[in-house]
């Protein structure tokens, strides 16, 4: 799977960790950043990973910040994009099968490394649902036009 990650200053080491972890599980990794501890805003970092999901240059995205929130928020302003803030497993795995999330965002200072390997594991072997899920997936995106 091509995977596109990125984060901001709280987030770039579980970032970093979480791409080596997969590559070494054979993904395609895309890192937009950043790298290092330097303070950094995340909405830089949202906007990269979103657009290359939204472009189909990666199939999905991770982003990490402190809690998730701050750079999930962001993703979600990207037409197309339906970025899921998860910290525990059972969420990830289901905003995949009933939102066909296509971004993960988690929050490196509420999880641990341990936890966020999990949550990730779910996040890419779950499969949408589809079915009734896909009507209201799409009156998800129908929102993007409401004023
Ligand atoms: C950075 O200090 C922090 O605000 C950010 O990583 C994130 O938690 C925002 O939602």
């Amino acid at each position: 799977m091509k995977i596109a990650l990125g984060a901001d200053h709280a987030g770039f080491e579980l970032k970093d960790n979480l791409a080596s972890l997969l590559r070494d599980e054979g993904h395609q990794v895309e890192d937009h950043g950043t790298g290092s501890s330097a303070s950094v805003d995340y909405p830089e970092y949202a906007a990269a990973v979103g657009q290359a999901v939204q472009n189909g240059s990666a199939d999905l995205g991770i982003l990490v910040c402190g809690t998730g929130v701050g750079i999930g928020i962001a993703a979600n302003k990207i037409k197309g994009i339906r970025a899921a803030i998860c910290n525990d497993i059972f969420t990830a795995g289901m905003a995949r099968a009933h939102n066909d999330a296509n971004v993960l965002a988690l929050g490196a200072r509420v999880v641990g490394p341990g936890v966020a390997e999990e949550i990730v594991r779910a996040f890419l072997t779950t499969e949408y649902e589809g079915g009734r899920h896909s009507r209201r997936v799409g009156k998800i995106h129908a929102l993007e036009d409401h004023e």
